[in-house]
């Protein structure tokens, strides 16, 4: 599989045979880290957030430093000259020319498209607006492939913030290729999913509905999701909206014993913490997986060791 010099920005970039053999190569570096120890020797990684992060920029600069490469980067855009009013282009070609592969998130939708056609090192698109995040998304579909083996036949409630929330955009667009994935859509009306990402599973079968209570028995993923407060235009709306969904240890009574509780996080109320000791949610070691999932992407775009 050749993805040397490719970029990531959009969930469909990748093939299913190109998904897949990532996936095999994480859980290689899972099953043997010291072997990838050294793969990445000699590169550099740089992250460009112009946006809030933790898990996403952390896993990143986790997973260059572990397979042996450099990090350098900003987390905070005012210490960078954004503040001067440089723009992206610049920005990212300045960038590329001292790394050798970047990962950019910004509060703007297509901005780490903009960013890749200037860059001429491969760019990883971490989230751009209420867009997309790709590799989120492989870290959702890695944590799912490990426990229950494939996709097939399996039921996904998709919760919350369907509207602005960039990860279950590119969630729901990634599945669109397996066929044999079922989708429940749970969100109030005024956050229901984007059209656009509701065409991309139009041959899937999927519901919309707005009660949690009732999906839940029927779900073998439950992917549970925050109410994207940034990205509101007023501050009421979301103080309305943003307890639409509390997941706690009652709630789960009438879910499949061998349900999985994924969320990308942070989490704010939308799963008490009397869930975190039920085997059923994932969402700490689906945060761990991100690592790996991210070592496999910065080896394959470098072209090493593959
Ligand atoms: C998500 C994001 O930034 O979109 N966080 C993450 O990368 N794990 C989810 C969110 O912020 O709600």
């Amino acid at each position: 599989m050749d993805l040397q010099g490719r970029n990531l920005i959009a969930p469909l970039d990748l093939s299913v045979a190109e998904m897949e053999w990532l996936f095999d190569l994480a859980g290689r570096i899972i099953a043997r880290p010291e072997d990838y120890a050294d793969v990445c020797k000699g590169k550099l990684l740089a992250t460009v957030f112009y946006e809030a992060s933790t898990r996403t920029r952390l896993s990143f600069e986790a997973a260059m430093l572990r397979l042996g490469g450099q990090v350098i980067g900003f987390s905070e855009p005012q210490s960078s000259s954004v503040i001067k009013g440089e723009s992206i282009s610049d920005t990212i070609r300045t960038i590329a020319s001292y790394a050798d592969i970047a990962v950019m998130r910004h509060p703007k939708e297509g901005a780490a498209l903009v960013a890749a056609r200037q860059s001429g090192i491969p760019l990883i698109n971490a989230g751009d607006g209420g867009h997309f995040h790709p590799t989120q998304t492989l870290t959702d579909l890695l944590t799912i492939r490990l426990e229950k083996g494939s996709f097939d036949g399996i039921t996904i409630g998709v919760c919350g913030d369907l509207k602005f929330g960039r990860t279950a955009h590119s969630l729901v667009c990634a599945f669109s290729r397996y066929s044999g994935v079922r989708f429940i859509m749970i969100s109030p009306d005024e956050l229901r999913i984007p059209e656009y990402v509701r065409d991309e599973i139009s041959h899937l079968e999927f519901e919309e509905v707005r009660d949690l209570t009732d999906a839940l028995p029927q779900l073998d993923v439950l992917y549970m999701t925050r109410v994207q407060k940034e990205r509101f235009f007023n501050e009421e709306d979301y103080i309305r909206l943003k307890d639409s969904y509390i997941l706690n240890a009652a709630k789960l009574k009438n879910a499949k014993p061998d349900l999985m509780i994924l969320h990308p996080l942070p989490r704010v109320n939308e799963i008490a913490a009397d869930v975190d000791d039920d085997p059923r949610a994932f969402y700490f070691r689906q945060m761990r997986n991100g690592m790996y999932i991210r070592m496999a992407l910065l080896m394959a775009l470098l072209g090493k060791g593959v």
